[in-house]
């Protein structure tokens, strides 16, 4: 009966050749070429597909080249800079009259406690050893995961300065810019023109907590990026405010975070930056139709990160820092986030001199040599989907802006705009993918969705007539 019943679907179906297999007129040896036929289209049809779901999975999206540059807005970058003084000093006054510094003791802190704040990857050993430290430490109950919080509270966040005059600020002429304070690997920055969220401030990045509102720069209307046009010709913006004798700055994308390792200029001056930028920007559909895996990349929300709550290639490899650093020298620096479930322990001051200097170019590179045997960290980063490619074209030192200004700063000046920019696209879309292997079953099968409907069909409703012994 069942077989009956089978030898009827072959019979009837959709799919071409199965009927020759129950023909009774035909040769057995006929019937035998047919059956090695079909399980060769099947065979045939079923690596089809699989390649397609392959291509799907892994490429069908790609960046493509435009060229119509007339109708583009290009941001301008990014700017960090890192003051060379840290420590405000009314604040550390203030902090040892209450807890009765004095002396040697605080002229000793003092130079530890700039140095420590002063402290990255490349200078560690310059932190000072002194016998009084310890005990200084001790009686003011300061350990290592304090380091940073210490250091934030004893360093003016000159954003929030009243005085415009020598406010940390970020203007080009009338515009203003938010500039905010920001915890890097270079200990407590400021950042100008970033498409960043106030995630990446310091506050929220040590405390998690937001910023504070700032009713200085609120008193103007304020922007967070400078874009320009293709016709546009000379643009350009400063962030100034900085009171001490050199200045580190950064330039970046503002898609991005600095590179510690990158700086465009350790500056008694200041300077003016003209880069050259290349941006990378995504199809309007392209975050929503497609998969972190399928497009080989993150945006900024798309966080799989422990320490930040927010993704950049430069903070990941920042994360794979704290990961070599915890593996090798069992613990991290104190210049990390660490508002976490398992907070990873914070190193000594002593530490960060005995481990770090000895490994500061792997740390950094992420790769070292011993003798002829290179040995690479693991470190996988995904690319950022919307992303820009800096080129430094000049710097041009200011000299004496620090008279005409009144402070020190940096500025970005450009005058060339892009006449390419990369997009992100999806080529191969899900549709596309039931096209391919629509297409691909029809092709070695003849079959279709009315054949899958029907093989449905002929064993449910069909097969129930059948039981009940109607013949159709
Ligand atoms: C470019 O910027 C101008 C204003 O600055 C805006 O009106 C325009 O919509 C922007 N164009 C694009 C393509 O984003
Ligand atoms: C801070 O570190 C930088 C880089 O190592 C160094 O050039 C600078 O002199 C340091 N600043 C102070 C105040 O020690
Ligand atoms: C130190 O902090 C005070 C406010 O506590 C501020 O008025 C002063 O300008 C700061 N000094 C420097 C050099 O930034
Ligand atoms: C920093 O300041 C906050 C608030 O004023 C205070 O609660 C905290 O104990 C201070 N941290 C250190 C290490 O002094
Ligand atoms: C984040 O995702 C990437 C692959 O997409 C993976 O290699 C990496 O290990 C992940 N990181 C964490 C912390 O889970």
């Amino acid at each position: 009966m069942a077989f009956s019943f089978i030898r009827l679907y072959l019979n009837t179906c959709c799919i071409h050749g199965f009927r020759y297999l129950v023909k009774s007129m035909l040769l057995f040896l006929e019937r035998l070429l047919w059956f090695i036929l079909l399980i060769a289209s099947i065979y045939f049809c079923i690596i089809s597909c699989l390649s397609s779901v392959h291509r799907f999975h892994t490429k069908s999206t790609h960046i493509g080249l435009e060229r119509n540059s007339y109708y583009w807005n290009t941001s301008m970058p990014s700017i960090t800079i890192c003051p060379m003084r840290r420590i405000n000093e009314t604040l550390f006054d203030k902090y040892c009259r209450v807890n009765k510094l004095r002396g040697r003791e605080k002229t000793e802190f003092w130079d530890f406690l700039e140095n420590l704040a002063n402290s990255t990857y490349t200078n560690f050993q310059n932190i000072p050893e002194y016998d009084s430290i310890d005990g200084t430490l001790d009686s003011l109950g300061i350990r290592p995961k304090h380091y940073m919080e210490l250091i934030y509270n004893l360093t003016y966040d000159g954003t929030y300065e009243p005085i415009e005059a020598i406010r940390i600020r970020c203007v080009d002429g009338q515009i203003h810019m938010r500039a905010r304070q920001i915890l890097t690997e270079f200990g407590l920055c400021y950042l100008c023109s970033s498409y960043l969220g106030e995630e990446y401030s310091s506050r929220f990045l040590i405390f998690g907590e937001y910023p504070e509102f700032n009713k200085y720069l609120n008193l103007h209307r304020f922007i967070d990026v400078k874009q320009a046009t293709f016709f546009d010709s000379d643009m350009g913006f400063t962030l100034l405010g900085f009171e001490c004798e050199a200045i580190d700055s950064y330039i970046h994308s503002a898609f991005e975070v600095m590179k510690v390792d990158n700086n465009f200029g350790y500056t008694h001056d200041g300077a003016t930056y003209e880069p050259e930028v290349e941006e990378i920007v995504a199809e309007s559909n392209f975050r929503t139709e497609t998969s972190i895996s399928q497009r080989n990349c993150r945006f900024y929300h798309e966080s799989n990160l422990t320490h930040y709550p927010f993704y950049t290639k430069n903070i990941c490899q920042q994360e794979c820092r704290i990961n070599l650093a915890y593996k090798i020298c069992k613990c991290i620096p104190h210049f990390y986030p660490n508002q976490i479930a398992n907070p990873k322990p914070v190193c000594n001051y002593k530490t960060l001199k005995s481990c770090f200097p000895r490994h500061a170019s792997y740390f950094l590179k992420f790769y070292k040599k011993d003798g002829n045997r290179a040995e690479s960290a693991e470190c996988y980063c995904e690319q950022n989907c919307i992303d820009a490619i800096l080129k430094l074209k000049r710097a041009l030192p200011m000299r004496g802006a620090k008279q005409l200004l009144g402070s020190m700063g940096s500025s970005i000046s450009m005058n060339t705009w892009p006449r390419n920019q990369f997009k992100r696209q999806v080529i191969f879309s899900f549709t596309d993918l039931l096209v391919s292997i629509g297409g691909t079953a029809g092709l070695y099968l003849g079959f279709s969705v009315l054949g899958l409907v029907e093989f449905v069909y002929f064993f449910t409703l069909r097969l129930l007539w059948h039981l009940f012994g109607y013949e159709i």
